[in-house]
């Protein structure tokens, strides 16, 4: 039989095999994103220990996880609880959001080993002065290969480690210069070793750009055990820090901040980031509450009806599913009657917020129908129901804590569904609540 040749290309952003060269790949669709390998067969590919033992899982003994906990309350929450010691976290963004900042901040908590080849070591002590944290117990290294990395960690013993960042550390026994497909993967699968076999936490940070087509971090969610994203609006000084794989806990933790002029500022109110009760309420706002992980929080929907000049009238959408969208709006032609084919339908979701929730369907359509009908929705009402394609209102999960949250905010009218309704009045809500069967009901109770 022929001998299997080794693939020579590799996707940069999925990390797939190709024995040739392609303009698309085909297992994530990108175009212009497959390079040449230069790993060589056999060459670096991590040597496994070959174990010919099986284990039935009632012998394999468990141990809790011993979690070490940073300063930063919202770092150990969106890693399920502080770090796993042996745990991989990997730390995705843009370049310029903060990674490095996140970094430092977390690495206060301990004796750190810093490798860094973006930033020389006097640039991060300038950054460590600006956060004004204690410098004892970091240590700062620029070197950026992979298999000198490693005797240092032996010679420090470091109780966590940092790679500032993957794209810029290199193996010395596979070729190809640093931030190639290859390089990462293989300096990636060392230290992750080297972690595992010492039981330190370690941190690789990675760049990525918003379309996701810089090598490194999608190759590497495979390999690691947490992949955090740290995202955010470059205008606005916000950061949101979200959990996109866990091995260790939930993936629905978000961790929230602001950057300031000293650092990464953990937001305790995180209302007051998606919604400001100092604002006017305009027509075509309107308020739902949303559960993240552990957390509920309450975000305002902003829509914008205008009379179309196209023939297809536009919909755009902005932290909503469009498709979702373009669904409720049909509901709202064929169920209220309203002649939307004429006008053009803009939706943002304040202050970046993205909502994946059906919960929102209400306060999405009755947005609309405010912007439609020039009439502001009552100040302080919080809507909350779910759709159907009848147009009838549903219920929603976990309406305790939605219903809690719009109480401690101070919010006097609740529109939702009978079933919610009833829950609604055992919390104890002491506004007013309209009950809604359908949406048709729903536009002639709240306008
Ligand atoms: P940085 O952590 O270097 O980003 P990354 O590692 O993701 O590339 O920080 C990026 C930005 O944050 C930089 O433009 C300056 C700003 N910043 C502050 O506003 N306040 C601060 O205290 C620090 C350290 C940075
Ligand atoms: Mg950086």
């Amino acid at each position: 039989m022929a001998k299997k040749t080794r693939p020579l290309y590799v996707c940069a952003i999925c990390g797939t095999d190709y024995s040739k060269w392609m303009g698309k790949c085909l297992s994530c669709n990108n175009w212009n994103t497959i390079e040449e390998s230069t790993e060589q067969a056999g060459s670096g590919s991590r040597k496994k220990k070959v174990s010919f033992e099986v284990s039935s899982l009632s012998q394999i003994k468990t141990e809790e996880y011993a979690r070490l906990q940073t300063t930063l309350s919202e770092f150990n929450l969106v890693c399920g609880g502080g770090i796993v010691p042996g745990g991989v976290v990997l730390i995705g963004g843009e370049p310029g959001i903060g990674k490095s900042t996140l970094a430092l901040q977390v690495a206060n908590s301990f004796k750190t080993l810093y490798f860094s080849g973006e930033e020389s070591a006097i640039q991060i002590k300038h950054r460590a002065v600006r956060l004004n944290i204690e410098m004892e117990n970091i240590f700062v290294s620029s070197n950026t290969i992979v298999e000198d990395i490693e005797k240092i960690i032996e010679e420090q013993k470091p109780e966590c480690i940092f790679i500032d960042s993957i794209q810029t550390i290199v193996s010395a026994e596979i070729p190809g210069p640093a931030g190639s497909v290859s390089q990462i993967r293989e300096s990636a699968n060392k230290i992750t070793d080297i972690a595992k076999q010492k039981n330190i936490p370690l941190f690789i940070i990675g760049h990525i750009t918003k379309e996701g087509n810089i090598a490194g971090p999608k190759i590497l969610e495979h390999i690691v055990d947490t992949v955090l994203y740290f995202e955010g609006d470059f205008s606005k000084d916000y950061r949101i820090l979200r959990a996109f794989k866990n091995r260790f806990g939930s993936v629905n933790e978000i961790g929230l901040f602001q950057m300031t002029a000293n650092g990464l500022q953990e937001i305790k109110n995180k209302n007051s980031l998606f919604l400001d009760p100092y604002l006017s309420n305009p027509p075509g706002n309107a308020v739902c509450a949303a559960l993240e992980g552990s957390r509920t929080i309450l975000f305002e929907v902003q829509s914008l009806v205008t009379s179309s000049a196209f023939p297809n009238p536009r919909r755009m959408s902005d932290g909503f599913d469009l498709n979702r969208l373009v669904l409720m709006l049909a509901v709202l032609e064929k169920h209220v009657k309203l002649k939307l084919s004429a006008f053009d339908v803009f939706l943002n979701v304040a202050g970046g917020f993205q909502i994946n929730e059906p919960a929102a369907d209400l306060a999405v359509t009755l947005s609309v129908v405010s912007s439609l009908k020039n009439e502001a929705i009552c100040e302080r009402t919080c809507l909350l129901g779910e759709i159907s394609l009848s147009g009838e209102i549903r219920p929603v999960s976990q309406i305790d804590r939605r219903v809690q949250e719009a109480i401690r905010n101070g919010f006097k009218i609740l529109v939702v569904s009978k079933k919610d309704a009833q829950k609604a009045k055992q919390l104890k809500f002491e506004g007013k609540i309209i009950e809604v069967k359908n949406i048709a009901e729903a536009v002639s109770s709240v306008f």
